[in-house]
């Protein structure tokens, strides 16, 4: 499927199933309004983020959610991803979830999705490495796994295959360490953002896209990965995984 471009110039994109434009501009006012209450930089980044980042597109081009899914999303940061997905499926652009968890280590980010998203999900502080996954059908960890090192990472892999039953589905987005510039350049996007945020610089733990998805096999996951394509320059792959009987 051809990527589309992504900005917030492009008021329209076309949806597959539907076969006619959706009003992209429009969902993402919607799925941000509600950040309003948590103060204008909560509402801004969400505005902008849910613009910018070509993954909200792509779940709706691509239709990635399943249907009636209980999902867990981990490191769900302020709840962009149940802000979208709530969104479009109440307009039937993706299958509504039965279910939203979000767990994030940083208060005020959970303060921020809760007080935005609460009453249709619900979101916990907690540690991801230390906090039960429960069942789930669908996990999604977006832009996260590289803040832990990389034993931490194979275990919260290994509990998130555990977690899934088989036909259920994990969407993990990486960099790709081996990426050159495009690597270089996401990760000086990632500490300026940590820095602006946390008035601190952290350690990342980056894997070559190849490892990434050679764990998830060895875990009994069949894997796709969707191309760099349109992420300005971004390292960031999205893996789809799907659980295997
Ligand atoms: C780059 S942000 C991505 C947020 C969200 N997934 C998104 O795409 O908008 C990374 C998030 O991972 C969270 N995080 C990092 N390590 C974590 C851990 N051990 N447990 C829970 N959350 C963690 C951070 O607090 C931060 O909100």
């Amino acid at each position: 499927m051809q990527a589309l471009p992504l900005g917030l110039h492009h008021t329209h994109m076309r949806h597959p199933s539907l076969a006619r434009p959706y009003a992209f501009k429009q969902l993402v006012a919607q799925a941000a309004a509600p950040y309003r209450r948590c103060g204008r930089f909560a509402w801004r980044w969400a505005s902008g983020k849910l613009a910018g980042d070509t993954l909200f597109h792509t779940l709706v081009e691509q239709q990635l959610v399943p249907p009636a899914a209980h999902v867990l999303d981990l490191g769900c940061g302020q709840g962009l991803l149940a802000a979208w997905v709530l969104t479009a499926a109440e307009h039937a652009l993706l299958p509504a979830p039965a279910s939203w968890r979000g767990l994030d280590l940083n208060p005020r980010d959970i303060g921020h999705a809760q007080a935005a998203w609460g009453a249709h999900a619900s979101f916990s502080c907690a540690n991801i490495c230390d906090t039960a996954f429960g069942k789930a059908d669908l996990i999604t960890v977006m832009d996260v796994l590289h803040y832990l090192p990389h034993a931490a990472q194979t275990q919260v892999l290994q509990r998130i295959a555990q977690a899934l039953p088989a036909g259920g589905r994990l969407l993990l987005r990486v960099g790709d360490a081996e990426a050159g510039w495009a690597f270089r350049w996401s990760r000086w996007v990632d500490q300026l953002v940590i820095l602006a945020r946390s008035g601190r610089l952290c350690s990342l733990y980056p894997r070559s896209l190849p490892a990434w998805q050679q764990q998830l096999h060895a875990l009994g996951f069949r894997v796709r990965a969707l191309p760099r394509d349109g992420q300005r320059g971004f390292a960031n792959v999205l893996l789809i995984a799907d659980k295997l009987a």
